[in-house]
């Protein structure tokens, strides 16, 4: 992967494909490796870039504290060494809280956004301090504690299962730390969201254990000229479970 120093820290991205832009974001806590099928079914219809967040994948860690606004700042800090100006973006879980950052910031290079299994609400106090407890243990125990939390709340299905907790256990404490206090600290973006005015793509499986689709259909009730994409029987990993819905309907971006 290629490794750029932006914003104080070093991204690594892929980039793959020809067409119009289009930047994946991967969830917490995994890597751009999620969107690999994804990738494989849309690099003739954009040009892809997949960022590593900031302590994810090959991108390391900070310890200091940081927000989704600064992880929005990294991809814009790439995005001006890759000299792209605009672009769609797509989001999938605290991805897509990373890219209605970046839109919230740089609306004037956003040229369409996807959220994919996420939502715009803040964290309710209870979720916040669950937050803080994880990372507590996370320091003491490890990502594992993330993996046994997580995993089957991402699938029913047992492959993707396998995929999903190997890609939580290659990730560092520190990376999964920082992404939970961040996600902790983030902002209600719901009045934003309202006032977007480039195409918005709502994907969302109908039995996401993790962000019920519901919060999907509050977005659509608030702005009727996003496009929601439901999917039948799927969790809260569109990309592997649906894989070719998924990219269909990411084409919404095109
Ligand atoms: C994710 O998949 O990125 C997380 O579940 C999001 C969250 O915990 O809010």
């Amino acid at each position: 992967m290629e490794k750029t120093l932006v914003n104080n820290v070093m991204l690594a991205h892929e980039r793959v494909g020809s067409g119009k832009p289009l930047m994946l974001i991967h969830g917490f806590p995994l890597d751009h490796t999620l969107w690999n099928e994804t990738a494989s079914l849309l690099k003739n219809d954009f040009d892809l870039i997949l960022p590593d967040l900031r302590g994810f994948g090959e991108s390391p860690a900070v310890d200091s504290a940081y927000t989704m606004t600064d992880m929005a700042d990294d991809l814009a800090g790439l995005l001006n060494h890759l000299g792209v100006e605009k672009i769609a973006l797509a989001g999938h879980s605290m991805g897509g809280y990373v890219a209605l950052a970046f839109a919230g910031k740089y609306p004037q290079r956003v040229s369409g956004l996807g959220l994919v299994a996420s939502q715009t609400l803040a964290d309710t106090s209870e979720r916040k301090d669950g937050r803080y407890k994880t990372a507590k243990q996370v320091a003491e125990n490890g990502v594992g504690v993330v993996a046994d939390a997580m995993t089957a709340k991402f699938s029913a299905n047992e492959k993707t299962q396998g995929e999903i907790r190997s890609l939580i256990l290659r990730q560092s404490k520190s990376g999964v730390m920082g992404a939970l206090k961040a996600m902790a600290e983030r902002e209600d973006l719901t009045l934003l969201f309202a006032a977007f005015d480039f195409p918005v793509a709502l994907i969302h499986g109908d039995v996401d254990e993790l962000i019920p689709v519901d919060r999907a259909r509050e977005l659509k009730a608030a702005r009727s000229f996003a496009q929601l994409i439901e999917l039948a029987g799927v969790g809260h990993a569109p990309m592997m479970d649906a894989a070719e819905k998924t990219a269909e309907a990411l084409k919404l971006l095109k």
